[in-house]
Protein backbone atom coordinates (compact mmCIF):
# COMPACT_ATOMS: atom_id res chain seq x y z
CA UNK A 1 0.00 0.00 0.00
CA UNK A 2 2.58 2.94 -1.48
CA UNK A 3 1.37 6.16 -3.31
CA UNK A 4 2.62 4.54 -6.73
CA UNK A 5 0.64 1.03 -5.68
CA UNK A 6 -2.49 1.63 -4.40
CA UNK A 7 -4.53 -1.15 -2.21
CA UNK A 8 -6.95 -2.26 -4.60
CA UNK A 9 -10.22 -3.78 -3.77
CA UNK A 10 -13.20 -5.56 -5.47
CA UNK A 11 -16.70 -5.79 -3.40
CA UNK A 12 -19.06 -7.87 -5.13
CA UNK A 13 -22.46 -6.34 -4.43
CA UNK A 14 -23.63 -2.63 -4.64
CA UNK A 15 -26.29 -3.12 -1.76
CA UNK A 16 -25.52 -1.11 1.76
CA UNK A 17 -22.77 -3.71 2.88
CA UNK A 18 -20.96 -2.94 -0.11
CA UNK A 19 -21.15 0.90 -0.65
CA UNK A 20 -20.42 0.91 3.29
CA UNK A 21 -17.15 -1.36 2.83
CA UNK A 22 -16.27 0.76 -0.62
CA UNK A 23 -17.01 3.99 1.42
CA UNK A 24 -14.83 2.95 4.39
CA UNK A 25 -11.92 1.84 1.94
CA UNK A 26 -11.83 5.33 0.23
CA UNK A 27 -11.76 7.30 3.37
CA UNK A 28 -8.74 5.60 4.61
CA UNK A 29 -5.02 7.81 4.38
CA UNK A 30 -3.50 5.71 1.80
CA UNK A 31 -4.65 5.45 -1.83
CA UNK A 32 -6.61 3.01 -2.24
CA UNK A 33 -8.69 1.75 -5.60
CA UNK A 34 -12.21 0.14 -5.00
CA UNK A 35 -14.35 -1.55 -7.85
CA UNK A 36 -17.68 -2.00 -7.01
CA UNK A 37 -19.43 -4.85 -8.94
CA UNK A 38 -23.46 -5.85 -9.56
CA UNK A 39 -25.33 -8.55 -11.06
CA UNK A 40 -27.87 -5.58 -12.01
CA UNK A 41 -26.86 -2.98 -14.06
CA UNK A 42 -28.54 -0.43 -11.17
CA UNK A 43 -26.95 -0.10 -7.32
CA UNK A 44 -28.30 0.25 -4.22
CA UNK A 45 -29.49 -3.30 -3.60
CA UNK A 46 -32.60 -3.65 -1.41
CA UNK A 47 -32.83 0.06 -1.35
CA UNK A 48 -33.87 0.42 -4.51
CA UNK A 49 -35.74 -3.03 -4.62
CA UNK A 50 -36.53 -4.00 -0.99
CA UNK A 51 -37.27 -1.08 0.78
CA UNK A 52 -41.16 -0.31 0.53
CA UNK A 53 -41.59 2.42 -1.92
CA UNK A 54 -44.45 4.44 -0.18
CA UNK A 55 -41.01 4.46 2.01
CA UNK A 56 -39.19 7.25 0.41
CA UNK A 57 -37.66 9.13 2.89
CA UNK A 58 -35.93 5.83 3.90
CA UNK A 59 -34.83 5.32 0.44
CA UNK A 60 -32.90 8.42 0.19
CA UNK A 61 -30.08 6.87 2.28
CA UNK A 62 -29.18 6.25 -1.82
CA UNK A 63 -27.51 9.98 -0.88
CA UNK A 64 -25.11 9.32 0.88
CA UNK A 65 -24.39 6.38 -1.52
CA UNK A 66 -24.02 8.86 -4.64
CA UNK A 67 -21.33 10.79 -2.42
CA UNK A 68 -19.19 7.91 -2.19
CA UNK A 69 -19.15 7.18 -5.85
CA UNK A 70 -18.07 10.60 -6.58
CA UNK A 71 -14.67 9.75 -4.53
CA UNK A 72 -11.46 9.42 -6.34
CA UNK A 73 -10.46 5.54 -7.10
CA UNK A 74 -14.18 4.59 -7.32
CA UNK A 75 -15.23 2.53 -10.28
CA UNK A 76 -18.77 0.88 -10.64
CA UNK A 77 -19.11 -2.66 -12.80
CA UNK A 78 -22.91 -3.03 -13.37
CA UNK A 79 -24.39 -6.00 -15.16
CA UNK A 80 -21.30 -8.27 -13.94
CA UNK A 81 -22.43 -11.75 -12.33
CA UNK A 82 -19.63 -12.58 -9.70
CA UNK A 83 -19.76 -16.25 -10.46
CA UNK A 84 -21.09 -16.27 -13.63
CA UNK A 85 -19.18 -13.71 -15.81
CA UNK A 86 -16.15 -13.90 -13.46
CA UNK A 87 -15.01 -16.63 -11.26
CA UNK A 88 -13.92 -15.91 -7.61
CA UNK A 89 -10.11 -17.17 -8.63
CA UNK A 90 -10.13 -14.43 -11.41
CA UNK A 91 -11.13 -11.75 -9.11
CA UNK A 92 -8.81 -13.29 -6.53
CA UNK A 93 -5.98 -12.82 -9.20
CA UNK A 94 -6.71 -9.41 -10.27
CA UNK A 95 -6.99 -7.54 -6.52
CA UNK A 96 -4.88 -7.04 -3.48
CA UNK A 97 -8.49 -8.09 -1.78
CA UNK A 98 -11.85 -8.76 -2.24
CA UNK A 99 -15.24 -8.38 -0.32
CA UNK A 100 -18.05 -10.26 -0.60
CA UNK A 101 -21.61 -8.44 0.10
CA UNK A 102 -24.24 -9.82 -2.32
CA UNK A 103 -26.86 -9.92 0.18
CA UNK A 104 -29.48 -12.73 0.67
CA UNK A 105 -30.70 -13.75 -2.81
CA UNK A 106 -33.27 -16.27 -1.87
CA UNK A 107 -35.95 -17.33 0.66
CA UNK A 108 -36.13 -19.26 3.69
CA UNK A 109 -38.25 -22.42 2.87
CA UNK A 110 -41.16 -23.70 5.04
CA UNK A 111 -41.04 -26.94 3.78
CA UNK A 112 -44.71 -27.53 3.79
CA UNK A 113 -47.39 -29.64 1.28
CA UNK A 114 -48.53 -26.79 -1.40
CA UNK A 115 -45.81 -24.07 -0.82
CA UNK A 116 -45.13 -24.37 -4.52
CA UNK A 117 -48.89 -24.36 -5.95
CA UNK A 118 -49.20 -21.57 -7.94
CA UNK A 119 -50.68 -18.74 -6.00
CA UNK A 120 -47.82 -19.44 -3.53
CA UNK A 121 -44.98 -17.08 -3.70
CA UNK A 122 -42.16 -15.84 -1.41
CA UNK A 123 -42.51 -12.42 -0.21
CA UNK A 124 -39.12 -11.90 -1.81
CA UNK A 125 -40.57 -12.53 -5.11
CA UNK A 126 -43.36 -9.96 -4.45
CA UNK A 127 -41.46 -7.46 -3.13
CA UNK A 128 -38.85 -7.64 -5.72
CA UNK A 129 -41.86 -7.37 -8.08
CA UNK A 130 -43.29 -4.36 -6.81
CA UNK A 131 -39.80 -2.55 -6.65
CA UNK A 132 -38.88 -2.98 -10.41
CA UNK A 133 -36.59 -5.81 -10.35
CA UNK A 134 -35.84 -6.75 -13.68
CA UNK A 135 -35.87 -10.70 -12.84
CA UNK A 136 -39.05 -10.56 -11.64
CA UNK A 137 -41.21 -8.50 -13.72
CA UNK A 138 -43.26 -11.68 -15.57
CA UNK A 139 -44.58 -13.55 -12.37
CA UNK A 140 -48.49 -13.87 -12.32
CA UNK A 141 -49.31 -11.89 -9.20
CA UNK A 142 -53.21 -12.98 -9.52
CA UNK A 143 -55.20 -10.54 -7.06
CA UNK A 144 -58.48 -11.23 -7.74
CA UNK A 145 -59.09 -13.12 -5.15
CA UNK A 146 -61.13 -11.48 -1.78
CA UNK A 147 -58.52 -12.76 0.74
CA UNK A 148 -54.68 -12.67 1.02
CA UNK A 149 -52.63 -14.81 3.76
CA UNK A 150 -49.28 -13.24 4.80
CA UNK A 151 -46.82 -15.84 6.55
CA UNK A 152 -44.30 -14.17 8.90
CA UNK A 153 -44.28 -11.48 11.59
CA UNK A 154 -41.57 -9.61 10.74
CA UNK A 155 -40.91 -5.71 8.96
CA UNK A 156 -41.37 -7.84 5.52
CA UNK A 157 -44.48 -9.18 6.59
CA UNK A 158 -45.68 -5.86 7.11
CA UNK A 159 -45.00 -4.45 4.14
CA UNK A 160 -46.50 -6.61 1.78
CA UNK A 161 -49.48 -6.45 3.81
CA UNK A 162 -49.39 -2.56 3.68
CA UNK A 163 -48.79 -2.82 0.08
CA UNK A 164 -51.84 -4.49 -1.08
CA UNK A 165 -53.76 -2.47 1.10
CA UNK A 166 -52.71 0.66 -0.37
CA UNK A 167 -55.09 3.15 -1.97
CA UNK A 168 -54.22 5.48 -4.68
CA UNK A 169 -53.31 8.57 -3.36
CA UNK A 170 -50.68 6.19 -0.98
CA UNK A 171 -49.14 4.21 -4.06
CA UNK A 172 -49.56 6.49 -6.93
CA UNK A 173 -47.36 9.38 -5.77
CA UNK A 174 -44.24 6.59 -5.63
CA UNK A 175 -41.87 4.68 -7.16
CA UNK A 176 -43.83 1.11 -7.58
CA UNK A 177 -43.60 0.13 -10.80
CA UNK A 178 -47.11 0.93 -12.75
CA UNK A 179 -48.23 -3.00 -13.81
CA UNK A 180 -48.24 -3.17 -9.74
CA UNK A 181 -50.18 0.15 -8.79
CA UNK A 182 -52.20 -0.77 -11.48
CA UNK A 183 -52.61 -4.66 -10.06
CA UNK A 184 -53.15 -3.29 -6.38
CA UNK A 185 -55.44 -0.73 -6.97
CA UNK A 186 -57.25 -3.17 -9.30
CA UNK A 187 -57.20 -5.94 -6.77
CA UNK A 188 -60.19 -7.97 -5.06
CA UNK A 189 -58.56 -7.91 -2.43
CA UNK A 190 -60.74 -7.58 0.73
CA UNK A 191 -58.69 -8.55 3.72
CA UNK A 192 -55.38 -9.08 4.21
CA UNK A 193 -54.33 -12.08 7.45
CA UNK A 194 -50.80 -11.74 9.00
CA UNK A 195 -49.99 -14.94 10.74
CA UNK A 196 -47.41 -14.75 13.50
CA UNK A 197 -46.22 -18.14 15.00
CA UNK A 198 -45.59 -17.05 18.19
CA UNK A 199 -47.55 -14.11 19.82
CA UNK A 200 -47.68 -10.57 20.23
CA UNK A 201 -44.27 -10.31 23.08
CA UNK A 202 -42.55 -12.20 20.32
CA UNK A 203 -43.33 -10.26 16.98
CA UNK A 204 -40.54 -9.17 14.84
CA UNK A 205 -41.97 -6.24 13.43
CA UNK A 206 -41.20 -3.04 14.98
CA UNK A 207 -43.43 -0.02 16.57
CA UNK A 208 -43.30 1.95 13.60
CA UNK A 209 -44.44 -0.32 11.31
CA UNK A 210 -46.60 -1.69 13.08
CA UNK A 211 -48.29 1.84 14.07
CA UNK A 212 -48.35 2.85 10.08
CA UNK A 213 -50.89 -0.29 9.38
CA UNK A 214 -53.32 2.25 12.09
CA UNK A 215 -52.93 4.76 9.45
CA UNK A 216 -54.05 2.93 6.68
CA UNK A 217 -56.30 5.45 4.74
CA UNK A 218 -58.35 2.01 3.02
CA UNK A 219 -58.06 -0.55 5.52
CA UNK A 220 -58.70 -1.01 9.00
CA UNK A 221 -56.33 -2.92 11.22
CA UNK A 222 -58.21 -5.64 13.25
CA UNK A 223 -56.61 -7.87 16.38
CA UNK A 224 -58.73 -10.22 18.14
CA UNK A 225 -58.82 -8.95 21.79
CA UNK A 226 -57.78 -12.44 22.93
CA UNK A 227 -54.71 -12.62 21.24
CA UNK A 228 -53.93 -10.25 23.92
CA UNK A 229 -54.66 -12.21 26.52
CA UNK A 230 -51.02 -13.09 27.17
CA UNK A 231 -49.93 -16.19 28.15
CA UNK A 232 -47.80 -16.55 31.37
CA UNK A 233 -44.53 -17.09 29.76
CA UNK A 234 -45.32 -14.28 27.18
CA UNK A 235 -46.48 -12.23 30.29
CA UNK A 236 -43.03 -12.70 32.27
CA UNK A 237 -41.41 -11.86 29.01
CA UNK A 238 -42.89 -9.00 28.41
CA UNK A 239 -42.13 -7.66 32.11
CA UNK A 240 -37.96 -8.00 31.26
CA UNK A 241 -38.35 -7.63 27.74
CA UNK A 242 -37.19 -5.15 25.48
CA UNK A 243 -38.81 -1.76 24.98
CA UNK A 244 -40.06 -3.24 21.65
CA UNK A 245 -42.38 -5.80 22.43
CA UNK A 246 -43.86 -3.46 25.12
CA UNK A 247 -44.78 -0.70 22.75
CA UNK A 248 -46.09 -3.20 20.12
CA UNK A 249 -48.16 -4.88 22.73
CA UNK A 250 -49.08 -1.37 23.94
CA UNK A 251 -50.30 -0.27 20.57
CA UNK A 252 -52.20 -3.52 19.73
CA UNK A 253 -54.22 -3.12 23.09
CA UNK A 254 -54.47 0.15 21.88
CA UNK A 255 -56.09 -1.48 18.65
CA UNK A 256 -58.07 -3.72 20.38
CA UNK A 257 -59.83 -1.00 22.15
CA UNK A 258 -60.69 1.54 18.90
CA UNK A 259 -63.68 0.75 16.81
CA UNK A 260 -63.06 -0.15 13.39
CA UNK A 261 -63.97 2.45 10.97
CA UNK A 262 -65.47 0.73 7.95
CA UNK A 263 -63.09 1.17 5.70
CA UNK A 264 -62.81 -1.27 2.49
CA UNK A 265 -60.09 -3.19 3.56
CA UNK A 266 -59.08 -4.94 6.41
CA UNK A 267 -55.78 -5.71 7.96
CA UNK A 268 -56.45 -8.64 10.59
CA UNK A 269 -53.15 -10.09 12.27
CA UNK A 270 -53.17 -13.04 13.88
CA UNK A 271 -51.09 -15.27 16.38
CA UNK A 272 -50.32 -18.11 17.13
CA UNK A 273 -50.91 -19.84 14.27
CA UNK A 274 -48.52 -21.82 12.23
CA UNK A 275 -49.47 -22.77 8.45
CA UNK A 276 -49.04 -26.86 8.35
CA UNK A 277 -50.52 -26.82 4.38
CA UNK A 278 -51.67 -24.44 1.32
CA UNK A 279 -54.17 -26.13 -0.09
CA UNK A 280 -55.82 -26.20 -3.70
CA UNK A 281 -56.40 -28.10 -6.48
CA UNK A 282 -54.84 -26.33 -8.99
CA UNK A 283 -53.72 -23.18 -7.49
CA UNK A 284 -54.08 -22.12 -4.05
CA UNK A 285 -57.48 -21.79 -2.03
CA UNK A 286 -56.67 -21.85 1.62
CA UNK A 287 -54.46 -22.56 4.23
CA UNK A 288 -54.43 -24.88 6.89
CA UNK A 289 -53.28 -23.54 10.22
CA UNK A 290 -52.71 -25.47 13.77
CA UNK A 291 -53.26 -23.28 16.42
CA UNK A 292 -49.99 -22.98 19.34
CA UNK A 293 -49.10 -22.62 22.44
CA UNK A 294 -46.15 -20.95 23.71
CA UNK A 295 -43.49 -22.60 25.89
CA UNK A 296 -40.04 -21.31 26.92
CA UNK A 297 -37.32 -23.95 26.56
CA UNK A 298 -34.05 -24.84 28.89
CA UNK A 299 -32.18 -21.79 27.58
CA UNK A 300 -35.57 -19.48 27.75
CA UNK A 301 -35.93 -19.49 24.07
CA UNK A 302 -39.91 -19.46 23.31
CA UNK A 303 -41.24 -22.13 21.15
CA UNK A 304 -44.31 -22.26 19.37
CA UNK A 305 -45.88 -25.84 19.79
CA UNK A 306 -48.69 -27.04 17.69
CA UNK A 307 -52.05 -28.02 19.74
CA UNK A 308 -54.88 -30.14 17.71
CA UNK A 309 -57.11 -27.58 17.41
CA UNK A 310 -56.54 -26.79 13.05
CA UNK A 311 -58.22 -24.32 11.35
CA UNK A 312 -58.89 -23.66 7.59
CA UNK A 313 -58.45 -19.97 6.72
CA UNK A 314 -59.35 -19.32 2.32
CA UNK A 315 -57.92 -17.27 0.55
CA UNK A 316 -56.23 -17.06 -3.49
CA UNK A 317 -52.85 -15.73 -2.29
CA UNK A 318 -50.62 -16.70 -0.27
CA UNK A 319 -47.03 -14.58 0.83
CA UNK A 320 -44.15 -16.52 2.25
CA UNK A 321 -42.42 -13.78 4.64
CA UNK A 322 -40.82 -15.95 6.40
CA UNK A 323 -37.16 -14.82 6.01
CA UNK A 324 -34.34 -14.25 3.01
CA UNK A 325 -31.81 -16.69 2.41
CA UNK A 326 -28.10 -16.32 1.56
CA UNK A 327 -26.40 -18.38 -1.61
CA UNK A 328 -23.37 -19.84 -2.71
CA UNK A 329 -20.89 -18.14 -4.93
CA UNK A 330 -19.03 -21.49 -5.79
CA UNK A 331 -15.57 -21.02 -5.02
CA UNK A 332 -16.63 -19.45 -2.00
CA UNK A 333 -16.47 -20.84 1.50
CA UNK A 334 -20.33 -20.86 2.31
CA UNK A 335 -21.76 -22.68 5.86
CA UNK A 336 -24.99 -24.62 4.43
CA UNK A 337 -26.72 -24.54 7.82
CA UNK A 338 -26.22 -20.83 8.49
CA UNK A 339 -26.75 -19.31 4.97
CA UNK A 340 -23.65 -17.18 4.99
CA UNK A 341 -20.32 -17.28 3.98
CA UNK A 342 -17.91 -18.86 6.55
CA UNK A 343 -15.96 -16.43 8.57
CA UNK A 344 -14.85 -14.59 11.33
CA UNK A 345 -16.41 -10.86 11.77
CA UNK A 346 -15.80 -11.09 7.94
CA UNK A 347 -12.42 -12.65 7.31
CA UNK A 348 -13.70 -15.58 5.38
CA UNK A 349 -12.80 -18.90 6.62
CA UNK A 350 -11.20 -21.93 4.47
CA UNK A 351 -12.38 -25.39 5.84
CA UNK A 352 -10.35 -25.69 8.50
CA UNK A 353 -11.45 -22.59 10.05
CA UNK A 354 -8.59 -20.66 8.92
CA UNK A 355 -9.03 -17.26 7.29
CA UNK A 356 -8.15 -17.24 3.74
CA UNK A 357 -5.46 -14.31 2.67
CA UNK A 358 -7.34 -11.55 1.10
CA UNK A 359 -11.26 -12.72 1.15
CA UNK A 360 -13.38 -10.90 3.20
CA UNK A 361 -17.05 -10.49 3.47
CA UNK A 362 -19.90 -7.81 4.67
CA UNK A 363 -23.66 -7.55 5.11
CA UNK A 364 -26.37 -10.06 4.48
CA UNK A 365 -23.78 -12.78 3.61
CA UNK A 366 -21.92 -11.94 6.27
CA UNK A 367 -24.09 -12.37 9.06
CA UNK A 368 -27.65 -13.56 8.13
CA UNK A 369 -30.50 -11.53 6.59
CA UNK A 370 -31.07 -9.24 9.10
CA UNK A 371 -31.08 -5.80 10.45
CA UNK A 372 -31.58 -2.40 9.26
CA UNK A 373 -29.41 -0.53 6.30
CA UNK A 374 -27.82 1.18 9.36
CA UNK A 375 -26.70 -2.33 10.81
CA UNK A 376 -24.32 -2.60 7.62
CA UNK A 377 -22.38 0.43 8.27
CA UNK A 378 -20.81 -0.73 11.10
CA UNK A 379 -20.54 -4.64 10.04
CA UNK A 380 -18.62 -3.27 6.95
CA UNK A 381 -16.76 -0.85 8.99
CA UNK A 382 -15.72 -4.30 10.76
CA UNK A 383 -15.00 -6.04 7.76
CA UNK A 384 -12.59 -3.10 6.04
CA UNK A 385 -10.71 -2.54 9.71
CA UNK A 386 -9.70 -5.87 9.53
CA UNK A 387 -9.10 -5.52 5.89
CA UNK A 388 -6.26 -2.34 6.30
CA UNK A 389 -4.87 -4.06 9.17
CA UNK A 390 -4.36 -7.10 7.22
CA UNK A 391 -2.89 -4.99 4.54
CA UNK A 392 -0.61 -3.09 7.13
CA UNK A 393 0.49 -6.12 8.38
CA UNK A 394 1.30 -7.29 4.95
CA UNK A 395 -0.97 -10.47 5.00
CA UNK A 396 -2.68 -9.63 2.10
CA UNK A 397 -1.51 -12.13 -1.36
CA UNK A 398 0.14 -10.07 -4.51
CA UNK A 399 -2.08 -10.03 -7.28
CA UNK A 400 -1.02 -9.49 -10.82
CA UNK A 401 -1.42 -6.02 -12.79
CA UNK A 402 -3.85 -6.61 -15.70
CA UNK A 403 -7.08 -4.27 -15.04
CA UNK A 404 -10.21 -6.52 -14.60
CA UNK A 405 -12.12 -4.10 -17.64
CA UNK A 406 -9.62 -6.13 -20.12
CA UNK A 407 -10.22 -9.27 -18.44
CA UNK A 408 -13.83 -8.71 -18.88
CA UNK A 409 -14.03 -6.94 -22.43
CA UNK A 410 -11.69 -10.21 -23.76
CA UNK A 411 -14.85 -12.83 -22.60
CA UNK A 412 -17.35 -10.68 -24.29
CA UNK A 413 -18.87 -8.80 -21.13
CA UNK A 414 -20.29 -5.13 -21.15
CA UNK A 415 -20.27 -3.84 -17.53
CA UNK A 416 -22.42 -0.49 -16.84
CA UNK A 417 -20.11 2.08 -15.62
CA UNK A 418 -21.65 4.66 -12.93
CA UNK A 419 -22.37 6.92 -15.99
CA UNK A 420 -24.18 4.02 -17.30
CA UNK A 421 -26.64 3.88 -13.87
CA UNK A 422 -26.19 7.95 -14.07
CA UNK A 423 -27.98 7.43 -17.27
CA UNK A 424 -30.37 4.96 -16.04
CA UNK A 425 -31.22 7.72 -13.09
CA UNK A 426 -31.76 10.45 -15.27
CA UNK A 427 -33.94 8.89 -17.63
CA UNK A 428 -36.39 7.22 -14.58
CA UNK A 429 -36.45 10.45 -12.94
CA UNK A 430 -37.87 12.44 -15.90
CA UNK A 431 -40.09 10.05 -16.49
CA UNK A 432 -41.24 10.38 -12.43
CA UNK A 433 -41.27 14.65 -12.54
CA UNK A 434 -43.94 14.48 -15.36
CA UNK A 435 -46.43 12.27 -12.71
CA UNK A 436 -45.02 13.66 -9.19
CA UNK A 437 -43.13 10.95 -8.51
CA UNK A 438 -39.60 10.17 -7.38
CA UNK A 439 -39.05 8.21 -10.74
CA UNK A 440 -40.62 5.67 -12.80
CA UNK A 441 -38.31 2.81 -12.77
CA UNK A 442 -37.27 1.14 -15.71
CA UNK A 443 -37.56 -2.65 -15.27
CA UNK A 444 -36.50 -4.53 -18.04
CA UNK A 445 -33.16 -5.53 -19.32
CA UNK A 446 -33.40 -4.56 -22.73
CA UNK A 447 -35.09 -1.21 -21.46
CA UNK A 448 -32.24 -1.03 -18.41
CA UNK A 449 -29.09 -1.96 -21.04
CA UNK A 450 -30.44 0.67 -23.76
CA UNK A 451 -31.13 3.46 -21.33
CA UNK A 452 -27.24 2.56 -19.95
CA UNK A 453 -26.00 3.66 -23.29
CA UNK A 454 -28.32 6.65 -23.95
CA UNK A 455 -26.29 10.00 -23.85
CA UNK A 456 -27.94 10.78 -20.14
C1 LIG B 1 -38.28 -6.08 1.68
C2 LIG B 1 -37.25 -5.38 2.55
C3 LIG B 1 -37.50 -4.11 3.02
C4 LIG B 1 -36.56 -3.49 3.84
N1 LIG B 1 -36.86 -2.24 4.31
C5 LIG B 1 -35.97 -1.62 5.12
C6 LIG B 1 -36.27 -0.33 5.62
O1 LIG B 1 -37.35 0.22 5.35
N2 LIG B 1 -35.34 0.27 6.41
C7 LIG B 1 -34.16 -0.33 6.71
O2 LIG B 1 -33.33 0.29 7.41
N3 LIG B 1 -33.85 -1.58 6.25
C8 LIG B 1 -34.74 -2.21 5.47
N4 LIG B 1 -34.46 -3.48 5.00
C9 LIG B 1 -33.16 -4.10 5.35
C10 LIG B 1 -32.02 -3.64 4.40
O3 LIG B 1 -32.53 -3.56 3.09
C11 LIG B 1 -30.85 -4.62 4.49
O4 LIG B 1 -30.32 -4.54 5.81
C12 LIG B 1 -29.72 -4.31 3.50
O5 LIG B 1 -30.18 -4.04 2.21
C13 LIG B 1 -28.71 -5.48 3.41
O6 LIG B 1 -27.62 -5.01 2.67
P1 LIG B 1 -26.64 -5.94 1.81
O7 LIG B 1 -25.74 -4.98 1.11
O8 LIG B 1 -26.06 -6.98 2.67
O9 LIG B 1 -27.57 -6.69 0.75
P2 LIG B 1 -28.42 -6.16 -0.49
O10 LIG B 1 -29.06 -4.85 -0.21
O11 LIG B 1 -29.31 -7.29 -0.86
O12 LIG B 1 -27.35 -5.95 -1.67
C14 LIG B 1 -26.73 -7.04 -2.32
C15 LIG B 1 -26.33 -6.65 -3.73
O13 LIG B 1 -25.53 -7.70 -4.28
C16 LIG B 1 -25.87 -7.90 -5.64
N5 LIG B 1 -25.50 -9.26 -6.04
C17 LIG B 1 -26.10 -10.42 -5.70
N6 LIG B 1 -25.47 -11.47 -6.25
C18 LIG B 1 -24.44 -10.98 -6.97
C19 LIG B 1 -23.44 -11.58 -7.78
N7 LIG B 1 -23.36 -12.91 -7.96
N8 LIG B 1 -22.56 -10.76 -8.42
C20 LIG B 1 -22.63 -9.42 -8.27
N9 LIG B 1 -23.56 -8.80 -7.50
C21 LIG B 1 -24.44 -9.58 -6.84
C22 LIG B 1 -27.38 -7.66 -5.67
O14 LIG B 1 -27.84 -7.36 -6.98
C23 LIG B 1 -27.51 -6.47 -4.69
O15 LIG B 1 -27.41 -5.24 -5.38
C24 LIG B 1 -35.36 -4.14 4.18
C25 LIG B 1 -35.11 -5.42 3.70
C26 LIG B 1 -36.05 -6.04 2.89
C27 LIG B 1 -35.79 -7.42 2.39
N1 LIG C 1 -39.06 -0.70 7.87
C1 LIG C 1 -37.98 -1.37 8.21
O1 LIG C 1 -37.15 -0.91 8.99
C2 LIG C 1 -37.77 -2.73 7.61
C3 LIG C 1 -38.62 -3.21 6.60
C4 LIG C 1 -38.42 -4.49 6.11
C5 LIG C 1 -37.36 -5.26 6.60
N2 LIG C 1 -36.56 -4.75 7.55
C6 LIG C 1 -35.51 -5.59 8.16
O2 LIG C 1 -35.06 -6.60 7.29
C7 LIG C 1 -34.78 -7.79 8.04
C8 LIG C 1 -35.51 -8.99 7.42
O3 LIG C 1 -36.91 -8.89 7.67
P1 LIG C 1 -37.87 -10.17 7.58
O4 LIG C 1 -39.23 -9.73 7.91
O5 LIG C 1 -37.61 -10.87 6.29
O6 LIG C 1 -37.25 -11.16 8.67
P2 LIG C 1 -37.47 -11.32 10.25
O7 LIG C 1 -37.53 -10.03 10.95
O8 LIG C 1 -36.43 -12.29 10.67
O9 LIG C 1 -38.92 -12.00 10.40
C9 LIG C 1 -39.17 -13.29 9.96
C10 LIG C 1 -40.51 -13.73 10.52
O10 LIG C 1 -40.82 -15.00 9.95
C11 LIG C 1 -41.26 -15.86 11.00
N3 LIG C 1 -41.03 -17.24 10.62
C12 LIG C 1 -39.84 -17.84 10.35
N4 LIG C 1 -40.04 -19.12 10.00
C13 LIG C 1 -41.37 -19.34 10.07
C14 LIG C 1 -42.19 -20.45 9.84
N5 LIG C 1 -41.67 -21.63 9.45
N6 LIG C 1 -43.52 -20.34 10.02
C15 LIG C 1 -44.06 -19.17 10.40
N7 LIG C 1 -43.34 -18.06 10.63
C16 LIG C 1 -42.00 -18.15 10.47
C17 LIG C 1 -40.46 -15.44 12.20
O11 LIG C 1 -41.08 -15.89 13.37
P3 LIG C 1 -40.23 -16.31 14.67
O12 LIG C 1 -39.86 -15.02 15.35
O13 LIG C 1 -41.17 -17.14 15.44
O14 LIG C 1 -39.03 -17.06 14.19
C18 LIG C 1 -40.53 -13.91 12.04
O15 LIG C 1 -41.73 -13.42 12.54
C19 LIG C 1 -35.21 -7.52 9.47
O16 LIG C 1 -34.11 -7.18 10.26
C20 LIG C 1 -36.15 -6.35 9.31
O17 LIG C 1 -36.25 -5.54 10.49
C21 LIG C 1 -36.74 -3.51 8.08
Amino acid sequence: MTPERPLRVAVVGSGPAGFYAAGALLAHDSPVEVDLFDRLPTPWGLVRLGVAPDHPKIKSVSRAFEKISQRPGFRFFGNVDVGRDISPEELAEHYDAVIYAYGAQADRRMGIPGEDLPGSFAATEFVAWYNGHPDFQDLPFDLSSERAVVIGNGNVAVDVARMLALVSEEISPTDTTDEAIAAILGSGIREIVVLGRRGPVQAAFTTPELQELRELAGADLVVDPADLELDPVSAAALEEDTALARRNVEVLREVVAAPTTGKEKRVVLRFCVSPVAIVGDERVEAVEVVRNVLVADESGHIRAVPTEEREVIPCGIVLRSVGYRGTEIAGVPFDEWRATIKNDQGRVLDEGGAPIPGLYCAGWIKRGPSGVIGTNKKDATETVQLLLADAEAGLLPSRVDEDIAEALSERGVEPISYAGWEAIDVVERALGENQGRPRVKLCHWDVLLAAAESPG
